[in-house]
């Protein structure tokens, strides 16, 4: 989808929402008197009347705040928010373009994914379709609200794989040669700590210094000697891909308690939520993942806790950390005296904001190559995303 179809949607969507108003019916408008037939027939429901009549003037009064929401400027802490999300988005899309690229057009690297999931190269052609939509639709909006849209275009510089499927002479932003994959979300979400009570986990892989996309073509999985190079790669692949989006919905979260107008905190809530479903995927996925030799019978990939056998006794075998935990355990939030509940975690600005988030992705290695200019960019977008505070 180009930018400019893009932002002809946005337009389009803004219409919308302003003739959908409807006229006031306050009972001291003068209308009173018209009565709740003639004025289920206004609405065009005489004949349908699903809904109570509270529940009509409850939705009307709240589209119509959205619609005043829709006509205001940004504060300085709302645009704040959206400049940083729309620049992560623009470097989530950077790499998802990366791994679809390779995803489709890698045969290799193709069938080590479908060793995770026959659709996972459907679903990386999903995700990077979102992230596309994420990073236009921010930008989209920022416009709309008379602010600058976000470029990151002078720092597209660092070089693309050079295996095929790859565009081997695009500039890219980020860097998937030399991943540390922080793969301690595989037992955050499987226990009940939470980060933002100080609670550490340990990885359940180590992932340091590897690569997320071939280089150069390599032999098909199946490939009795050398197959184990394509497959560790697409096994590196699958949980680094749930680790950038448990990244990305923890700090979407992080910001619900900032934003001030109800359009930028209903953005935030929409597409944060986008971001967890990609992780809730990812995360199914990557237990798929198969251990790996080398052709030294080196293991390079252990072997992921099994996922529990039926239990015909009734009794609960099941270890928290198996690979088809996938829901998110119970955990610590808000206090430590109240039951534990299901969430996101964390969001607290300290562990998953803008510039804990930034930070994250540095240690990673996705920045790996980029100028001082560009972590100087960044890093004072997230300052003043992370000061923002709800009027
Ligand atoms: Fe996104
Ligand atoms: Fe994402």
């Amino acid at each position: 989808m180009s930018n400019d179809q893009t932002l002809q949607n946005v337009n389009d969507n803004s219409e919308q929402l302003t003739s959908t108003k409807q006229p006031s019916t306050s009972p001291g408008d003068g209308n009173s008197s018209i009565g709740r037939r003639s004025f289920m027939k206004r609405l065009g429901l005489a004949g349908a009347a699903a809904l109570p009549v509270g529940a009509l003037l409850t939705s009307q009064t709240r589209a119509s705040a959205e619609d005043r929401d829709h006509g205001t400027r940004l504060n300085a802490g709302d645009a704040a928010i959206i400049r940083f999300l729309a620049a992560i988005e623009i470097l989530e899309t950077d790499l998802w373009q990366q791994y679809n690229e390779l995803a489709l057009g890698n045969a290799a690297f193709q069938q080590g994914l479908i060793t995770l999931d026959g659709d996972m190269p459907t679903y990386v052609n999903q995700n990077t379709r979102d992230e596309f939509s994420h990073q236009n639709f921010l930008n989209a909006y920022l416009v709309s609200k008379s602010r600058k849209a976000v470029s990151l275009e002078p720092f597209r510089k660092l070089p693309s794989s050079q295996a095929t499927g790859s565009n081997k002479t695009a500039k890219r932003l980020t860097n998937l040669m030399n991943l540390n994959v922080d793969t301690s979300w595989f037992l955050r979400y499987r226990l009940a700590g939470n980060p933002d009570f100080g609670d550490t986990f340990a990885q359940i892989v180590n992932l340091q210094n590897v690569p997320g996309i071939p280089n150069q073509d390599l032999p098909l999985p199946s490939d009795l000697t050398n197959g184990f190079q394509a497959q560790f790669i697409a096994n590196v692949a699958g949980f680094h891909f749930a680790t950038v989006e448990q990244g990305g919905s923890s700090l979407y979260t992080s910001f619900l308690t900032k934003a001030s107008s109800l359009e930028v905190l209903r953005i935030v809530g929409s597409i944060g939520g986008t971001e967890t479903m990609h992780f809730q995927t990812w995360s199914d996925k990557a237990g798929n993942a198969p251990s790996l030799m080398d052709s030294h019978n080196n293991v390079i990939f252990p072997e992921l806790p099994h996922a529990p056998d039926p239990t015909p006794d009734g009794i609960d075998h099941s270890d928290p950390t198996d690979t088809n935990q996938i829901m998110p355990a119970p955990c610590k939030f808000i206090s430590a005296s109240l039951p534990l509940c299901s969430i996101i975690r964390p969001t607290s600005t300290q562990q998953a904001g803008a510039m804990a988030t930034v930070a994250f992705f540095t240690t990673m290695g996705l920045f790996q190559g980029q100028s001082p200019g560009f972590f100087d960019f960044i890093a004072s977008l997230a300052e003043e995303a992370d000061a923002a505070r709800r009027d």
